[in-house]
């Protein structure tokens, strides 16, 4: 069903993962979407993958200016999707600490300039998901910008429920999922090693992929009763 008819969709870190899954959803459903990040090749790949259906933005989302520049352009948005994330993790006594502060930026702040921009062209019905992730409801060590992005995010999502409404803000906790963000951390072999023994150990015994995600994302946004809310999806990981 085109659910998402006529609706301007707009996705920070949609070039690859779960924004990328995200998008080809959302089109499916009917929406006008943009998706935007740093790296135009890695957009230019998407709109192939995406055959030619989407609009790109090149643009770094922890720059403000850059931001609102990109908001400027539209009129109106009516569901905004900020799934972006990189940089560094580590355990704190080893941590470069300029280098974990690349990921608040790539991820904590790239969802704050890009709330304050885009909420202006936003209201009834409209909708922002913003993203956490697992260690904000389980401790898993050597995990600190991940850990405290999490708990900063998931408590900005229901003060900025208040504070926008009636735009609804939503966010989404995933557990570990098999995208593209693994290919930071170890090699191709590795991660199907990984994920096969990861999979034995939550209580879904499956390894969860983009598009498990992709689906509460697209709850959010057709779900004009929801908001405030932070949905784990996880496989159960935040239970063993
Ligand atoms: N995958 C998991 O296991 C997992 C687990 C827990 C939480 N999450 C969270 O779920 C969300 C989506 O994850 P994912 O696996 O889809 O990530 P991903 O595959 O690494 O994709 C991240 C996206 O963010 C973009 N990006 C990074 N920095 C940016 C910046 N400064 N400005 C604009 N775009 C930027 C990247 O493109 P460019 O490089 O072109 O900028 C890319 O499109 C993230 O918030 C992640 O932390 C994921």
């Amino acid at each position: 069903m085109k659910t998402l008819e006529n609706k301007t969709v707009v996705i920070i870190g949609g070039s690859q993962g779960i924004g990328l899954e995200t998008a080809k959803e959302a089109i499916e459903k009917g929406a006008n979407v943009t998706i935007a990040s740093r790296s135009l090749e890695k957009l230019e790949n998407a709109k192939n993958y995406l055959n030619g259906t989407v609009a790109i933005y090149q643009l770094d989302g922890s720059k403000e200016d850059e931001v609102k520049t990109f908001f400027d352009k539209f009129e109106k948005v009516n569901h905004l999707v900020v799934s972006s994330s990189g940089g560094y993790g580590g355990a704190i006594k080893e941590l470069d600490m300029e280098a974990a502060k690349g990921l608040f930026d790539s991820k904590l702040w790239v969802q704050m300039n890009a709330v304050k921009h885009a909420s202006p062209k936003m209201g009834q019905g409209d909708s922002i998901t913003l993203f956490s992730g697992i260690v904000s409801k389980k401790a898993i060590v050597g995990q600190m910008p991940y850990t405290g992005i999490g708990g900063a995010v998931e408590s900005l999502g229901k003060m900025l429920a208040l504070e926008l409404a009636p735009t609804r803000v939503n966010v989404i906790a995933p557990g570990f999922i098999h995208t593209t963000a693994w290919d930071a951390y170890m090699p191709e072999e590795e991660q199907k090693e990984f994920f096969t023994g990861f999979a034995e150990t939550v209580p879904v015994k499956q390894v969860g992929v983009a598009k498990d995600v992709t689906k509460g994302v697209l709850f959010f946004m057709e779900s004009d009763y929801v908001t405030g809310a932070v949905l784990d999806i996880d496989g159960g990981q935040k239970l063993v």
